[in-house]
Order: structure tokens, then sequence, then C-alpha cells
């Protein structure tokens, strides 16, 4: 069996171990050294000739879960399923991360720094939980660790999804039909969409306002699926009371953005949930081998939709 791996330049080697472990009787060819066939590619943003120099044959595996930049390939190959990581260890992550954000908003200790900046001691009357609807737009494997995350806390918990979900204690809202009443009580918005054509530019000037007043909005999705201008303008007019941000258009962010030094916006540089190395080659290896097996293996990418 042959495989192609083109992991991130930095990490080259730490991937090609970690795969030679799993897979001990595959041929391994590190990027930029490519079979013309081999049988399963394994890529992360690859450069625009990888395609034209290497044809899969059986599946081109995602290192990571948004597969927006390799659908965008013009030379990407049709009729090969691309498969996307699942979890594999980023779904703690998320978890970790979604709820100190929102229990940070709730808690409003953005405010309590302001008020320890300014030297003042002034308690301030505690948030109705009822009152605090966090939204989760998105609701596949990462939106449900978030909601599995937050419910101890015991907030109204809300999805927004393409298709119902089911999901104890959490309320389901559906397409754009619903999606102002979705936003409308929800005091924390939490996006884990993909970036698609549907909703890249979805959280504009209009959804920003269909928001409560005070409402904290948390993207750990992509950058492109926020109106960067029009989160600003409804943070500086007092509609919002922060953001925070994981992932941005331009990354890393430029100097200049007004992003950097925004006084409501808390911002970390795309680690919300990282790639665990070994954790994606296990998950990696094992559809394989299935594949292998002539089994069906989940995580296949529906271009159609865009994820
Ligand atoms: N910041 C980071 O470090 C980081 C790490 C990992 C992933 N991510 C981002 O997180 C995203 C989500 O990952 P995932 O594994 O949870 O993806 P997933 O399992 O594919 O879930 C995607 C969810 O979005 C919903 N959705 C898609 N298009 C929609 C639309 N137009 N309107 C309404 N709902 C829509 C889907 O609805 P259905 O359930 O109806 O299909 C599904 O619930 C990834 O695409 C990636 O961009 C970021």
């Amino acid at each position: 069996m042959q495989i192609l791996l083109q992991p991130p330049r930095d990490e080259r080697h730490a991937w090609l171990a970690a795969l030679a472990g799993a897979l001990p009787d595959a041929a391994i060819s590190l990027w930029p050294d490519a079979p013309a066939t081999p049988d399963y590619a394994l890529v992360w943003k690859p450069p625009a000739d990888l395609f034209a120099r290497a044809r899969p044959a059986k599946a081109i595996f995602n290192l990571g879960a948004g597969v927006e930049v390799l659908l965008a390939i013009p030379a990407l190959p049709d009729g090969v399923p691309v498969i996307r990581l699942e979890d594999a260890g980023m779904a703690a992550q998320m978890g970790e991360y979604v709820t100190l954000a929102v229990l940070r908003a709730y808690r409003e200790l953005d405010a309590y720094a302001a008020q320890q900046r300014a030297g003042r001691w002034q308690p301030r009357p505690p948030i109705a939980k009822p009152a605090f609807g966090v939204g989760i737009l998105g609701f596949g494997v990462l939106g449900r660790a978030v909601a599995d995350a937050l419910a101890p806390f015991g907030f109204p918990l809300r999805a927004w999804s393409l298709s119902r979900q089911r999901s104890p204690g959490v309320e389901s809202f559906v397409g754009r039909a619903e999606l102002g009443s979705f936003l409308a009580a929800t005091q924390a918005l939490v996006c884990l969409l993909p970036s698609t054509r549907e909703t890249r530019g979805l959280l504009d000037r209009a959804a920003f306002a269909a928001l409560p007043r005070g409402a904290h909005v948390v993207n750990v999705a992509r950058g492109d699926i926020v109106v960067d201008e029009d989160l600003i303008a409804a943070l500086d007019c007092g509609h919002l009371a922060g953001a925070t941000l994981d992932v941005f258009r331009t990354e890393p962010l430029p100097s200049g953005h007004p992003f950097w030094h925004h006084p409501q916006v808390t911002l970390t540089p795309h680690v919300s949930a990282v790639t665990l190395i070994e954790d994606a080659v296990l998950q990696v290896a094992g559809k394989i081998r299935r594949l292998e097996r002539g089994e069906p293996v989940t995580g296949i990418v529906d271009r159609a939709r865009g994820y």
C-alpha cells in the first residue's frame, strides 16, 4: 500500500514516525516526494500542484476537521472520497475553550477586570441563568461536544443546524427561517459552523442586531463566517458586550487589525482545538484498514454541501 503524506511543514517528522508506527506495512512518501498514484493521500492545506503530481486512487484524508481549503483546489480529483478528521482529540479541547469563554462572559470577568484597572469595588447583580441562553451555530461533532461540556452549568442550550437535531436538553433550530428566533434568545453565541458558500459572511450586521443587547460572540470555527467591520461596529455601539475570537479571515491576524487592541475582544491564535498527531494518525489508520477490508467509514465530506 502506497501513502503520500503531506502534513504541516514543521511537524513532518513526527507525523511520519506516527504513521509508520500505525501502518508498518505501508510505503510512505513524505511530500515533496510523491508517487504518481498513491492509494491514499494524507494532506494539510496542500500546495496547488500536489494533485497534478499525485492522483490518490482510494481516498484523500484531510488532517483537520475543516475542509474548505482542500475543496477549493481546482485539481482535487473527482470520484475519490475526501475524509475529514472527526474529533480525534479536538472535541475535549473545544469543550474546554468554549466553556471558559461562556463562563467568563456569564460571570462578567471582563467588566470586573475593567473595574479592577479603575480601582473600583463594585459588585454587579448576578445574571439569572434561565435568561442566559447559549446558542451553538453548527451542531456536528464539535458543536455537540460543546453542548455536553456546557450541560452541567445549567444554561438554556440551543443549536442551529441544517437538519433537525434530537438531543436531550438542547432546543433545535433549523435553517434561515429559524435563525432569527435562535439568535433572539442567545446571550452567548458560539460559532462551530464549517466555512461554506452558505455560511461565509453569515455573522453580519443583521445577525448581530438580532442578538439581545449585551450578548457575547465566540468564534472558534472559521474567520470568514464573521464580517469583521460589522462585529466591531456592534461592539463599539454597545450592542454586543464582547467577543472571543480564535479564528480570523487572515491568519496570522495582521498587526494593524483593530481586533488586536479592541477592549472588548479576547483573541487567541487559532488554538482552540488543535490536531493531535497521535490521535489523528490512529483515526486515519483505522479508517484505512476498514477501507482495505471493504468496510464503510464515517467522515466522508459531501463536496456539494462543502462540509
Ligand atoms: N478553531 C479550531 O481550532 C477548529 C478546530 C476544529 C474545527 N474547527 C472548525 O469547526 C467546524 C465544525 O467542525 P465539526 O467537526 O463539528 O463539523 P461537522 O461535524 O461537519 O458539523 C457541522 C455542523 O454545521 C451545520 N451546518 C453546516 N452548514 C450549515 C448551514 N448552512 N446552516 C446551518 N447549519 C449548518 C451542520 O448541520 P447538519 O448537522 O444538519 O449537517 C452540522 O451540524 C469545522 O468545519 C472547522 O471549520 C475549528
